[in-house]
């Protein structure tokens, strides 16, 4: 029996670097997984490749959010897992306090808060019923520094971290154990990474590679992490071996938080 032996598992961002590294162990675990995200045929590829279900999911929209938790609560008649995987990286080029747009600000938070508040908002009910869950929120190392660069993503991520706090005291009551914890990856290779990089280099007038290399001055470990680094730790939060973890934060970073930034 796998760790995640009959657990039903909906990830978002189910299409991307880290969803769909988490989507691929959940699913060798033994999960019932099925991946909801905006980018239709990378995400029914994987679903296809690895046994999982796919429903098209935009996170901003409250409508998309029902329709995907009532499809998947109707098919496996439960939902024991959710993870908060979808996001996007906002814009390091024009995302000063100055240069941000409130248009730009709206669309990081949207996808990346309100995104993830409705995730939760929609499938507690769900948990409820079984009187437990596990609801696990990407946030990011940015939530914890300063980023003046990006703000929106910055603040979109702190209010993840915050977010998760609320869900797992709210979860907690009356006896019921839907735990909700939050992890914070630092730099881990998936399309994101490689789009910040580059857009980090044409601030800097310098290759995306270069850009790379500075950044990772600030990591103990000096490399770039695998989305496994991150699905394992989020697969540990998601399962049972994990009962008693709740409303905590996770830093996946190769030690960069030990790093004094300025
Ligand atoms: N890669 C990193 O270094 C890193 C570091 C810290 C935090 N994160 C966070 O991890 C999460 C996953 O990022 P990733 O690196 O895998 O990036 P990614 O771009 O590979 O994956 C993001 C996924 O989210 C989906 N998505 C975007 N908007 C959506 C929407 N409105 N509705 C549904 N799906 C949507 C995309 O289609 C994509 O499949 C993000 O929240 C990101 O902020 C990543």
């Amino acid at each position: 029996m796998g760790r995640m032996a009959d657990k039903v598992a909906l990830v978002t961002g189910g299409a991307g670097g880290l969803g769909g590294a988490t989507a691929r162990r959940m699913a060798e675990a033994g999960a019932k997984v099925v991946i909801a995200d905006l980018a239709d045929e990378q995400g029914r590829a994987l679903a296809q490749e690895i046994g999982a279900g796919y429903e098209p999911l935009d996170v901003t929209s409250e409508g998309s959010w029902a329709r995907v938790v009532e499809a998947v609560d109707r098919r496996h008649g439960r939902i024991d897992v959710l993870v908060n995987g979808a996001g996007i990286e906002g814009d390091f080029v024009n995302g000063s306090p100055e240069t941000t747009t409130l248009e730009l600000w709206r669309k990081v938070l949207a996808v990346n808060l309100d995104g993830t508040f409705l995730g939760c908002k929609h499938v507690l009910p769900v948990m409820k019923r079984a009187g437990k869950g596990a609801i696990v929120n990407i946030s990011s190392m940015a939530s914890y520094l300063g980023t003046p660069v990006n703000v929106a993503y910055g603040a979109s991520k702190a209010g993840v971290q915050q977010l998760t706090k609320s869900i797992a005291v709210a979860g907690s009551r009356g006896g019921m154990k839907i735990r909700c914890n939050s992890v914070h990856p630092g730099v881990i290779r998936t399309r994101m990474l490689d789009e910040i990089y580059r857009q980090i280099g044409q601030v800097a007038n310098v290759s995306a590679a270069e850009a790379e290399q500075m950044s990772l001055r600030q990591v103990p470990f000096g490399e770039v992490g695998e989305p496994d680094d991150v699905a394992w730790l989020i697969l540990y939060l998601a399962c049972d071996e994990s009962k008693y973890v709740t409303g905590s934060e996770f830093m996946v970073d190769g030690g960069w938080h030990l790093v004094d930034a300025r």
